[in-house]
């Protein structure tokens, strides 16, 4: 019996589902165990009622499927009792018991033995013989073993069914992601297209309607000059095409500049010394007092000076151009060692590292939220038609960009802007260049 037990304990693991456990417990029951009838019961859910669902024997002359399957109350008859009370039944003689529930043949003696599965009765094995007193102790041992091995197996088989479908869910929840997140790439994409085209259109139609102003100036002049021949005003006309092609010259350096394509030549400067350069030619050139706050042992830099004085004067007449009342300019060096957890106010493109800063700071008219994302796009500008190309601020950007570093600005109306430029610092002498954040 033991042997027989042990196989049955085996066979199981293999046992893939509850309807082919109760099948196998059923039919073994008969067959291997020598029972001669076995029907299983399922509870519900609501632990109120029992369902025949398994049996060998009577009950299924044709195989798996049950002729009738009877549904019996919990409390009833004696599988009833069994599933109420949790505890096995054994009924020697059924002539004289009035729980008795006869299903199609009529039997003498009954064994019944609970399955419970956590803490739950999940159903019960019952088994009937035609004659008196056919169940004693062992047959009530043999069947207990069955049905704790029954109801771990079911336990096994809900932790099974639980994870898999938790699996499922997970593999669903990440179907879906993939797709909201595939849907939202696409987007993205579509909105990027879209705004580079209009960038784009926007940029080529100031290009071409600036360029073909300048060309109308050159061969106006040209033409001038044709038909007044080396008249007395000859040599004005010519500088006025002359004029115009410088330009378009410098139209042609700012958009290079933009777009990071112009030629550089790095040298080791101490920007120091260059702000207060540039301080001299501003108060010389335009009557503009300049303040400076300069940083000790500021850290070298390997930057083009030419591009350097460029932009400090980019910097400067805008500051200048939004005091028209007069006012201080204030230049400032200092060092910074930027680290991820920084004030959010750095520039959003400016990886970790160590830096010169140098910031321009007005007390002017300052600008408009709305208006500080556009005022870096090239030709835009506020100032009169003919005055001004709005290629200023998108040429600092761009030779920032190209020199590694980063420009950002902050302003408020009525109180002021600052312009703040981010150069790489550099370690090492001048034959030993080596950019700190590399
Ligand atoms: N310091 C500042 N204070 C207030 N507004 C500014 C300042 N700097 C720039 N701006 C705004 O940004 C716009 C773009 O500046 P940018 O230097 O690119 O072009 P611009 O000065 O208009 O023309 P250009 O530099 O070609 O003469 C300006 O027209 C102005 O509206
Ligand atoms: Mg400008």
């Amino acid at each position: 019996m033991l042997r027989t037990l042990n196989s049955f304990a085996l066979d199981l693991m293999s046992i893939p589902s509850v309807e082919d456990l109760f099948w196998y417990v059923a039919q073994n029951v008969v067959g291997k165990l020598n029972f001669s009838d076995c029907v299983i019961y399922q509870a519900n859910e609501e632990q109120t009622e029992l369902t025949q669902v398994s049996a060998w024997g009577e009950k299924n002359p044709y195989g798996r499927n049950i002729l009738n399957p009877l549904v019996i109350p919990f409390g009833r008859g004696i599988t009833g009792q069994v599933a109420q009370g949790r505890k096995p039944i054994i009924v020697d003689d059924l002539l004289k018991d009035e729980n008795y529930i006869a299903d199609t043949q009529p039997a003498r003696s009954e064994i019944c033995v609970p399955l419970i599965s956590g803490g739950r009765v999940v159903g019960v094995i019952d088994s009937e013989h035609p004659e008196a007193r056919a169940f004693g102790e062992a047959e009530l041992e043999i069947l207990s073993t069955v049905a704790a091995m029954t109801s771990a197996k079911l336990e096994v088989l809900a932790e099974s069914r639980r994870a898999n479908e938790q699996y499922h869910d997970l593999v669903a929840a990440h179907a879906r992601l993939t797709l909201e997140t595939n849907n939202c790439k696409a987007l993205e994409a579509k909105l990027f297209e879209v705004r580079k085209l209009e960038v784009i259109g926007r940029l080529t139609g100031r290009f071409a309607h600036e360029f073909n102003n300048l060309l109308t100036v050159i061969s106006g002049n040209l033409e001038l000059l044709e038909l007044e021949g080396s008249g007395m005003d000859a040599k004005s006309t010519l500088q006025g095409a002359k004029a115009a092609s410088e330009r378009g010259a410098k139209l042609i350096r700012d958009m290079l500049a933009f777009a990071q394509r112009t030629r550089l030549t790095p040298k080791l400067v101490d920007l120091n010394a260059h702000v207060s350069a540039f301080r001299e030619h501003c108060e010389h050139s335009f009557a503009q007092r300049v303040e400076l706050s300069l940083s000790n042992d500021l850290w070298m830099v390997s930057v083009d000076p030419v591009a350097v004085e460029n932009m400090l004067l980019n910097l400067a007449l805008n500051g200048i151009e939004a005091m028209p009342e007069g006012g201080r300019l204030r230049i400032a060096t200092e060092n910074i060692w930027h680290t991820l957890s920084d004030r959010p106010s750095f520039p959003s493109e400016l990886l970790p590292g160590r830096y010169v800063r140098v910031s321009v700071a007005d007390r002017g008219t300052g600008i408009a939220v709305d208006r500080l994302a556009q005022i870096f796009d090239p030709f835009f500008t506020t100032k009169a038609v003919g005055e001004g190309t709005g290629l200023g601020l998108s040429m600092v950007m761009g030779m920032m960009r190209q020199s590694g570093g980063a420009v950002c600005v902050q302003s408020e109306p009525g109180v002021g802007s600052v312009f703040e430029l981010y150069f790489p610092a550099v370690q090492g002498d001048g034959n030993d260049l080596l950019t700190m954040n590399r």
